[in-house]
């Protein structure tokens, strides 16, 4: 019997879990359900008014031409001066790379650096896609447990001792998805040290930078040049459908990123890396950090209630938009718990399942990417399904 072509690769690449949960919340909503939605790993808010108004400009005057693959010149600048205001840190606009969203960015990184066979190095929990994005490069991703003892992050020692000789490199996002943890500056700056004297890559998922709510944040480039850098006008600047994202790599690598670029993408989007021009204006900042501050009262309002409902939240999430929690006093399977909740309480939210495989039945992920009055629903609804 003959089978259709069918590439090895994709056995090892997983669908979102939660999509076939949220598909159920929908097809129950169309049939009159209410369903408070937590699990969503998107702002709720639009696209900020002078950033669309940017972008229609630019459709209206004719930018619908592709860009250099690098990106605008002028948004490379500008991303490049945001590094300088931000965190007081030099960055040479060459090595600005603008792409399609940070997904861009993680698979062109990933690319460059990664033979098959060879291993990267991840925490358990995780975002889900960068073992799939190194699965894509025929890479093998090595994922270790973290916990609430350390901050849900990976250590140095933890690095140093499962680096082995087919390592290349340590992807590391702070704050995190799906714990919402900023790694600590020391953690941060050992970790580089360690991958440095091995001659491996250090990958730092900075895209949830913006949303950092209680202390100053500092960028891994103000540790070392030596390091990718992702980030994103997905969450902190609101545009995630636009898909623009931007990567500071290392000097070395820059010149087989572009030509990566030039093959697989052409571009990022030419309309929406004019809009993104917008995002640094004051007027634009403004606007941001008004929804910094109301992210900020949704997860203090959110946390202790969860905590206070008996939900496992031992460390505070200081940023991103989610909370972590422990759920094995209610159920040792999160995916029938989450599942459940749906369907007799109307709460949606991710089971572990999607970022790992270190105790997902434990835990599940709530969003508050949706306006307070929800999530007070949502906690009295919770309330309800556990008592
Ligand atoms: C940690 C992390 N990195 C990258 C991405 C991808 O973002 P985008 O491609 O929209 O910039 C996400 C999206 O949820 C994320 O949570």
């Amino acid at each position: 019997m003959s089978t259709r072509p069918r590439a090895a690769r994709m056995k090892n690449i997983e669908p979102f879990h939660v999509m076939d949960l949220l598909a159920q919340a929908r097809a129950l909503e169309a049939q009159g359900r209410s369903m408070v939605h937590m699990e969503i790993g998107e702002p709720d808010f639009v696209t900020p008014e002078p950033v669309v108004d940017a972008g229609i400009a630019a459709l209206q005057s004719g930018k619908t031409h592709y860009t250099p693959a690098v990106g605008l010149q002028a948004l490379r600048e500008r991303i490049s001066r945001f590094y300088l205001d931000r965190y007081g840190v030099e960055v040479d606009a060459g090595r600005v790379i603008v792409t399609p969203g940070a997904s861009g960015a993680l698979q062109l990184v990933l690319s460059v650096i990664v033979n098959p066979g060879q291993q990267v190095l991840m925490s358990d929990p995780g975002y889900p896609c960068n073992r799939h994005f190194v699965r894509l490069v025929e890479g093998v991703p090595v994922t270790l447990p973290v916990d609430a003892g350390n901050d849900y992050h990976l250590t140095a020692d933890q690095v140093a001792d499962a680096w082995q000789a087919a390592t290349v490199a340590v992807m590391l996002a702070s704050p995190a998805n799906p714990t919402g943890m900023l790694i600590p500056d020391k953690t941060l700056k050992s970790v580089i040290d360690v991958v440095a004297q091995r001659n491996g890559c250090v990958i730092v998922d900075e895209i949830y930078h913006g949303l950092v709510y209680d202390d100053a944040v500092q960028t891994a480039l103000a540790f070392s040049d030596d390091v990718f850098v992702i980030n994103s006008f997905s969450k902190y600047f609101g545009m995630t459908g636009w898909r623009i994202g931007w990567v500071i790599a290392p000097p070395e690598y820059v010149r087989d990123m572009d030509k990566l670029a030039q093959n697989i993408f052409l571009a990022a989007s030419t309309p929406a890396q004019y809009a993104a021009l917008a995002c640094f204006e004051k007027e634009t900042l403004a606007i941001l950090e008004q929804r910094r501050e109301v992210f900020k009262q949704r997860r203090d309002f959110l946390l202790p209630q969860l905590r206070r409902l008996g939900f496992d939240i031992p460390v505070t999430p200081q940023g991103a938009f989610y909370c972590y929690a422990g759920c094995q006093s209610f159920s040792k399977d999160s995916d029938r718990f989450a599942r459940e909740l749906m369907q007799e309480a109307g709460v949606v939210i991710t089971p572990g399942l999607d970022f790992g495989s270190y105790q997902p039945q434990t835990h599940v992920r709530f969003a508050y990417t949706t306006a307070m009055e929800q999530l007070e629903e949502g906690v009295r609804r919770l309330e309800a399904f556990l008592a």
